[in-house]
């Protein structure tokens, strides 16, 4: 058997984090500058059955029977093993590297699921279809957000721009002209589950206003199909500084996500916000490319620990 590699994307959410979680609409695009990829080499030495992990960016090489059973690796190359009846898989080892920043609201925890599920059942010789890579890539997600709407795992499995609502089918959105989107990372480590899990504690305690910002949210991101579609920053920026408006007011935006906000539009861009569960991780802004360079500048003067450029369509 051969060498088998597979790779997946991270992404951004351009539209209606935290209110998808609650069934409203969002608009999420794959960032393929940055990558997570799985490679898989048979062991033919070792007896049958010996899964190998070695993913150096997190100093982890262990067995896969020496992994807690909660463990996101675990649970995503089990779920392949279980969902395609094998009980003693051919000795292989795992190689996981990845781009992506890690809990900075990019996708990482889903592009690695992704990667592996495609990597593992294509080695196997029974490639899964998306539709089985996204839910698989899912199952992982649950096991470490609680209630993970399934956007990222969604965007990240088709790879292509998507209106995404939760439990009903994917719609990918044409992109007529593309648009340069700028990512600036704060350089804080935030974990999705934490966020998440404050704004349902909030929800709970004060459902009406909470349910109140949820629509609005979803009204943004329903408006902004359109407009994504059309690539126009000049009508895509002004929907993003309505969510970004509410996302603050939703308690999710933090000092440096705020600067680097407002150092983009004074820059000139058409358009900023957080992305992704908010309290650090990244902005987003949207600038014609004329102006894309500085606002990048501007981002970074502001404190960005890192910068993307990424073409939407
Ligand atoms: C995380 O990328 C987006 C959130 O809306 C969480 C989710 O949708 O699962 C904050």
């Amino acid at each position: 058997m051969p060498a088998i590699y597979a790779s997946a994307p991270g992404k951004i959410i351009l539209f209606g984090e935290h209110a998808v979680v609650y069934g409203r609409p969002a608009v999420a695009v794959p960032v393929t500058q940055v990558k997570a990829r799985a490679v898989i080499t048979p062991n033919p030495l070792s007896s049958a059955g010996v899964v190998q992990i070695d993913a150096p960016d997190v100093e982890l090489r262990t067995s896969l029977d020496q992994l807690r059973d909660d463990h996101p690796l675990k649970i995503a190359i089990q779920g392949v093993f279980s969902t395609l009846n094998i009980s003693k898989p051919p000795s292989l080892t795992i190689r996981i590297t990845s781009t992506i920043p890690l809990a900075s609201g990019l996708g990482s925890g889903a592009a690695v699921s992704v990667a592996i599920v495609r990597a593992l059942s294509a080695f196997l010789g029974k490639p899964l279809p998306d539709e089985l890579v996204s839910d698989l890539a899912y199952q992982v997600e649950k096991a470490y957000h609680g209630t993970p709407s399934g956007i990222d795992n969604t965007v990240i499995t088709y790879a292509k721009p998507i209106f995404f609502v939760r439990g009903q089918s994917i719609q990918f959105i044409e992109v007529k002209k593309p648009f340069t989107i700028l990512i600036g990372d704060t350089g804080v480590k935030s974990r999705t589950a934490e966020v998440v899990g404050a704004v349902r504690h909030r929800w709970q305690a004060e459902p009406a206003p909470y349910e109140q910002l949820f629509d609005e949210i979803g009204a943004v991101a329903r408006e902004s199909q359109k407009a994504v579609q059309s690539g126009e920053p000049g009508e895509v920026g002004p929907l993003m500084n309505r969510n970004h408006a509410l996302l603050q007011k939703l308690g999710v935006s933090s000092p440096e996500l705020d600067r680097l906000v407002s150092a983009a539009l004074e820059a000139g861009a058409d358009g900023s916000k957080l992305s992704g569960a908010g309290w650090g991780g990244n902005m987003i802004a949207i600038a014609g490319s004329e102006k894309a360079l500085e606002v990048e500048k501007a981002i970074i003067a502001a404190g960005a620990s890192g910068t993307i450029v990424t073409t939407v369509g």
